[in-house]
This record gives structure tokens, sequence and C-alpha cells, in this order.
């Protein structure tokens, strides 16, 4: 019987299928049986091999079946062809990554698969925070989408059930949740609940912080209103200094303290009093720049004494990213009013929330309705506790300490050779690389920081650059990365940094 076109197009998929019914097979006679060794003598090797197949590019793979059997191999759209097509109908305000985009079709855990048959590895994307397209997570939406999705006026078990279980990872303090579509809404909403509870306008925010698309996200980011095309700082807004150890003028143990101090002074001469305090624990767009320790257990009181409230933005460090801790305010030793939440909570699925104690939401209640169309929809539900099982089921902040710091390990190994690494920061699988002429100066490159990131994306890893100065390479995997995908990433900087010199 010869193989046709048509099984040949779904070849790769069978034998991932065959080897996933392989090790099933044996976890399964290992349960009942466990003296009969011969019943699951090929596991290893078949999770050694599903791991493998996951590195091929499924169009790869239909590709060389299409070859070994005569038949044409499929040739991909010329990119120039789709970005054309891409800028007739959406305008270049939206970004593309790289000098030389890529065209995606499909990814699977910490890896991407372009139309033209290569594999990236995702050393970048925190969104899929489980792993792209991970079965779990999947199975939970297609389940769900074709049973019921609705809207929060309907009474489903799917909300308070992920409710429950979402607030469960936090304090007792902070036991109300609402559900919105994005880390923008949720930063809006925030803002809404604080000045309802304290009455008061003002905010302050940190220097390159960032919190959102919106109107009230550009307000509140200085990485948006400060930027060169800006807007610009609005009245109401107070800016702290960002408190880094690095590039700012205190970098010894009392810097938090330090920095703390002065924009504390600076709201003490506000002209009113200050509504909300709002900061990621690491700044994330401006270069993964952590606080610097201290920092929150000296302002959050400060803050609260003249009548605000403390804002935790986690869209970026929440779900167990920074390993030792599952929410970033968490390593400076703090509990906030508010919390904002979205990117990985999802696993790509929009889904955003607002996270804030009783009194706040009663406050907020005696306002207007809240209501958000999708927020806290069934669907959106089974994802969010589908999230929650898996990190909790792989056990992924625990794999995000160990790898994370074998990973700053290793770009610490490539800092202590190549001056033009300035510095290697962040926490689990949140780090910041600083490209500098040279580690003496501190003087940003981003022409070396772009350089790498486009070799990177030559050699198939896709990290980013970030910061004021584009100087900072950022990598924040999956959480499924592995110590050999963090080796495979700085070997190749180390080939990069070494064909330089
Ligand atoms: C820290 C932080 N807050 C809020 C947002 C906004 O989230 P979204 O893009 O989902 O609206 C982002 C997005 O990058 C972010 O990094």
């Amino acid at each position: 019987m010869p193989i046709n076109e048509k099984e040949i197009a779904v070849l790769y998929y069978l034998v991932a299928a065959r080897l996933c019914i392989s090790v099933c097979n044996s976890s399964h006679s290992r349960k009942i049986n466990s003296a009969n060794k011969y019943a699951f003598v090929s596991e290893n090797q078949a999770w050694a091999l599903l791991q493998q197949w996951l590195r091929i590019n499924p169009i790869a793979a239909e590709n060389s079946f299409r070859s070994a059997i005569g038949l044409p191999v499929e040739i991909p759209q010329s990119v120039d062809s789709l970005i054309k097509a891409r800028h007739k109908v959406i305008s270049p305000i939206l970004a593309l990554s790289y000098s030389r985009p890529i065209h995606m079709t499909k990814a699977a855990f910490q890896y991407m698969y372009d139309a033209c048959g290569n594999t990236y590895l995702d050393a970048y994307n925190n969104i899929p925070h489980v792993g792209h397209s991970h079965p779990q997570v999947v199975a939970a939406a297609q389940g769900q989408i074709a049973k019921l999705n609705t809207n929060t006026r309907y009474l489903y078990d799917l909300l308070t059930e992920y409710a429950e279980r979402l607030l469960a990872r936090f304090p007792d303090s902070l036991n109300k949740v609402y559900f919105v579509n994005s880390g923008s809404a949720a930063s809006d909403l925030a803002i809404r609940l604080a000045r309802a509870h304290t009455g008061f306008k003002n905010l302050m925010v940190i220097e390159h912080g960032y919190h959102g698309n919106t109107q009230m996200g550009v307000d509140i980011s200085d990485y948006k209103f400060g930027a060169k095309a800006g807007p610009g700082q609005k009245d109401h807004i107070l800016k702290a200094a960002i408190p880094d150890t690095y590039r700012g003028k205190y970098n010894a143990d009392n810097a938090g303290k330090m920095y703390a101090r002065e924009a504390i002074e600076q709201v003490k001469h506000s002209d009113s009093p200050v509504a909300a305090f709002i900061s990621e624990p690491i700044l994330g767009c401006a270069g993964q720049v952590p606080l610097a320790q201290g920092y929150l257990k000296e302002i959050y009181p400060a803050i609260r004494k003249q009548g605000g409230v403390c804002i935790s933005d986690e869209v970026q460090t929440g779900f167990g990213r920074l390993g030792e801790y599952f929410w970033g305010y968490e390593a400076q030793a703090v509990v906030p009013d508010i919390i904002i939440l979205g990117k990985p909570m999802g696993n790509g699925h929009p889904l955003g929330a607002v996270i804030t104690t009783t009194e706040i939401a009663e406050s907020f209640g005696k306002g207007v309705e809240f209501f958000s169309s999708f927020g806290g929809n069934p669907v959106s539900c089974a994802i969010g506790l589908a999230v929650l099982a898996v990190i909790e089921a792989e056990n992924l902040p625990e794999n995000t300490r160990l790898v994370g710091e074998f990973y700053k390990a290793q770009f610490i190994n490539l800092q202590n050779e190549f001056p033009c690494i300035g510095d290697v920061r962040g926490t689990g699988l949140f780090i910041g690389v600083e490209i500098v002429k040279n580690n003496d100066s501190l003087e940003p490159d981003s022409v070396l920081a772009n350089l790498i990131k486009n070799e990177l994306r030559n050699r198939h890893i896709l990290i980013s650059t970030d910061g004021p100065f584009d100087s900072v390479l950022k990598t924040k995997p999956p959480l499924c990365f592995t110590k050999a995908n963090a080796q495979q990433v700085t070997d190749q900087i180390y080939g990069i940094l070494k064909k330089l010199n």
C-alpha cells in the first residue's frame, strides 16, 4: 500500500501519538505489576524520543517524508510579501521583531516552528507560561467552549471555583478578585479602585515602568508617556526614580531605603495626597531592573500613612516566574493592597485580574456596577484553572528556581569573560543582561545588544532587547525551559561574542 499525501500530512503527529501511548502503557504496566520489567523496558527511550521529536518542526518532518517518496516539498510564502500584505491593513505602529521577521506557524512547549521548517528555542515569551499549546490548557479551552460560554450575570460554578483557587495563592487580606481580559484593563481598574477607596487623584509611578496600553495605562507608564514620541507626564502623576543599583546613584546595601526616602519626600511635597503607588517588582520594560532590596518595605507604610494604597503589578513576575517567589512582591516582604495580573494567567488566552481587600472592594462597590463582557467567562475560568493545575502538577516554580539559577550562573560566566556584559540580574526565569561598551564605563551598547539578539534569531533562539537604551538582553522563557535549553542560549552567545573579538 503506497503511503498517500493525507497520511504523510499526519505522520508526524501519529509518531508522537504512538510515543505517548507507549509511555502511558509503560507507566500503567509498572503500576499494576512492577516486576514485569519487560513492559516498560523502552519507557526512557520513548520519553527521550518525544523530547527530541518536539525539537523537529512538523513542516520540516512532513517535507522530509514528502521528498522521501518523491513528492514536491511545500514552498512557504516570502516574508517580504507577508509584510507587504500585513502593512496594507495593519499599521506599522504594531512593530515586528528582528531585522528579519519570522513567519510562525505552530508552537509546542518551549519551541516555536516557522513556515520554512525551522524550530526556534523560545527563550523570550513569558505569556505561554506553562509552555506553548500545553495539552491540558488546550483541552480545558476546547472542552469548555463546546459546553457554555457566557458572562458573570449568570451563576456558573467555574467563576467561584477559579476565584477560590486563585485567591488561595494570596494572603488572607487579599480576598476579592475582578476578572478582566488584559493587563491593561487590570491596571485601569486597579487605579479606579484606588481612587474610589481614597478619594484622591494623584498617583505615584516609577521611572521607566509599564502598566498598559489604555489611556490610563499610558498616563501611569513612564515607558510610554516619557518616551521620545510620548505625550508627556500628566500633572497628577508623581514619578519616583527607578531604584536601580546598577545604573542608579545609590548602589550600596541601603539603596532601597535611600530611593524610597527620596520618593517619600516627593509625596510629602505633593499638592494633595497620593491615591496609589504602583510598581512592578522587577521592571521589565526598564530592562529587567529589580527594585532595590528594602524599597517597598520603606515606601508602602509612608503611602498608607498619607491615605493611599499600594499596588503591585505582577503581570510579568507572577505565577511562579521568579521561582523562589510565586508573586514578585514577596521578595520585598510586603503585602500590597491591590494586585494586577495578566499575561501568564491564561497561557496566551486573554485573561487578567485585579485582586484586592474586602475594604477596597466595598468602597468600589458604592459606585456604579462593574461589568466586563468577557472577564471571568467560563472558558477563561476553565483555562485559568488549568494553568494553575499545570503549575502545581509539574512543579514549575521549582523547575524555574533550579533552571533559573543555572541560567544566571551561565550568564555570570560569560560576564567574567566578556567586558561587554555589564550586569546580569533578575530572579528565576526573568533575567536581564546589560550590554555595555565596557564594564568600567557603564556606557550602554544598544548596537551590540541588537546584534546579539538578531544573531541569536539567525541561530534559531528567541530573546529580546529593552530598557531606556535598548541595551538589555531580556530572557523570560516558558517555565518548562530546561538546563540544556539555558546552556544552548549561553553557548550561542559565547559563540557570537567570541566571533566578534
Ligand atoms: C508589567 C506590565 N503591566 C501591564 C501590561 C499590560 O498588559 P497587556 O498587554 O495584557 O494589556 C504589561 C504588558 O506588557 C506589562 O508588562
